[in-house]
């Protein structure tokens, strides 16, 4: 029986996935690292440590199934989106990576958007966001200049961790998506926005497929663990896109809502021409001709962490969620304790809880947190509604969301659709290993991969009385962000 390795480069973890030749996965380790915040809204890692986490995995792996040594075939990556890591001359990490959830660059933000008004969206399909990589380059290039100086190579995190084991700086069309460089309808490197923000092509790896082969697992590394074979190394793509496949995110009748540390609403898109006007991202999926428009809830599962650490430090998640009553009697949340991305690009704005009654009690509190996540996630289904004209027959719930019954009612309740989770859940290092799969040559595509493997629960229907009590509801929740938007900007000017 042959192998290949999924790995997933997230935000708090690092995570592989053994899948065999029936598309079962045999083994999984993972192994959490630190994110730095050396200030309010800064967020860095240490590149180095996604290396060590990775020869930490792999270890395990190998130690839990020694029969990788003789039969692992292909490796490929999922990773966290939009971070910048870069690198000198020789190939060395010149400061901590900047991740997607910093938001230090409003003002290069602003400048990208002033430079480029509505060319930048007609180019990149997205709209300029603290979140992605170029305002990164820019906050270096001006914060940091002698750094930028010594700059020779722009990479993001799984590109960095795919060197380490090539030699080869190489990228993928669905990472590349969200750096607000690529030309999403020529599908290359942007040369018009590279020129305005003096960003030389050479700094830029080279785009490839996500099931395309980039190189093989170097001489030193196959040594030291004792692979017997060549090892197939594989470009891989975007943590979303990742998740999507390995959701069977393929046509657009399904949606996918994950939370995890942020929450994210996605759906497939068959082209670049759906005009959401920037209000949602649009990036390219992990298989060609493929897309998927998305919008983040910055603070999803965060949110809850946050909640617990607290007001609830000494409950574990599930004591929490069992003490919810059947409503939250009139008190609403709003999750932007990090700002918010979808549908308000606003890193000012900050989260609330509004309606704080006598009667209220934790549970009250507990519910309200559940319901305000699911209603900033509803409120980029709302946008997809209205902009695309889209509805959908089911929604795949994953990541933390999926994990508790309650809060998949409260899903299928606010959001009115049927709910399914995966039957075996993965997370994006699964759609890392069907990638590896495909390119090994296992399966035809990507889709078919996910249409032999993929296998959902029974779905949890909207119970009606519930809808019609949400449809109120939500549209109190909805006049929140414009109740609050002042009073939040005044607090943090
Ligand atoms: C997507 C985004 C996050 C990261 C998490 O635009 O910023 O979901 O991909 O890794």
């Amino acid at each position: 029986m042959e192998y290949v390795l999924g790995i997933d480069l997230g935000t708090s973890s690092l995570k592989g996935i053994v899948m065999n030749q029936e598309g079962s996965v045999e083994e999984t380790a993972s192994t959490n690292y630190v994110t730095f915040h050396p200030q309010s809204g800064f967020s860095e890692q240490d590149p180095k440590v996604w290396i060590e986490a990775f020869h930490e995995v792999l270890t395990e792996l190998l130690a839990k199934k020694p029969a990788l040594k003789e039969n692992l075939v292909g490796i490929s990556f999922s990773g966290q989106m939009h971070s910048l890591v870069v690198l000198d001359e020789q190939n060395q990490v010149l400061r901590n990576a900047i991740l997607w959830n910093d938001v230090r660059t409003t003002e290069q933000t602003q400048k990208i958007t002033e430079y480029f008004g509505d060319e930048l969206l007609k180019i990149t399909k997205n709209i300029a966001l603290e979140g992605f990589t170029l305002p990164k380059i820019l906050w270096i290039q001006e914060h940091e200049p002698d750094a930028w100086l010594k700059v020779r190579h722009l990479l993001l995190p799984k590109d960095y961790l795919n060197y380490h084991l090539t030699d080869k700086i190489t990228t993928d069309y669905s990472d590349v998506a969200g750096t607000l460089l690529l030309d999403m309808q020529k599908k290359e490197w942007s040369t018009e926005i590279l020129k305005e923000f003096n960003i030389p092509r050479e700094y830029l790896p080279d785009l490839k497929e996500s099931n395309d082969q980039t190189g093989i697992l170097n001489h030193e590394i196959k040594q030291k663990y004792g692979f017997e074979r060549e090892i197939k190394v594989f470009a891989g793509g975007a943590d979303n896109a990742c998740g999507a496949a390995a959701s069977g995110i393929f046509d657009e009748e399904m949606a996918m809502l994950s939370i995890g540390t942020s929450g994210v609403f996605l759906s497939f898109e068959k082209n670049v021409t759906s005009d959401y006007n920037g209000k949602l991202h649009l990036f390219s999926h992990v298989f060609k001709n493929g897309y998927y428009s998305m919008g983040v809830t910055l603070a999803a599962g965060d949110s809850l962490s946050w909640y617990k650490n607290t007001f609830a430090i000494d409950s574990t998640f599930d004591e929490l969620i069992s003490e919810i009553p059947t409503s939250s009697e009139g008190l609403y949340f709003t999750p932007y304790i990090s700002g918010e991305r979808t549908p308000y690009a606003d890193s000012k704005i900050r989260g609330s809880f509004i309606g704080i009654d006598t009667r209220h009690q934790r549970g009250h509190f507990t519910r309200a947190v559940l319901e305000g996540i699911v209603y900033s996630l509803k409120d980029i289904q709302v946008l997809m509604r209205n902009v695309s004209k889209k509805s959908f027959t089911k929604i795949v719930s994953v990541g933390g969301g999926a994990k508790s019954s309650s809060w998949l009612q409260i899903q299928a309740d606010i959001l009115n659709i049927p709910i399914v989770c995966l039957k075996t859940e993965m997370g994006p290092g699964f759609g890392a290993a069907m990638i590896a799969a495909v390119g090994i040559g296992w399966y035809d595509s990507i889709i078919d991969c996910g249409e032999k493997i993929i296998e959902y629960t029974e779905p949890i229907y909207p119970i009606e009385e519930n809808v019609k009590r949400y449809k109120k509801l939500y549209s109190i929740y909805q006049q929140i962000y414009p109740a609050t938007r002042s009073i939040c900007h005044m607090s943090r000017n």
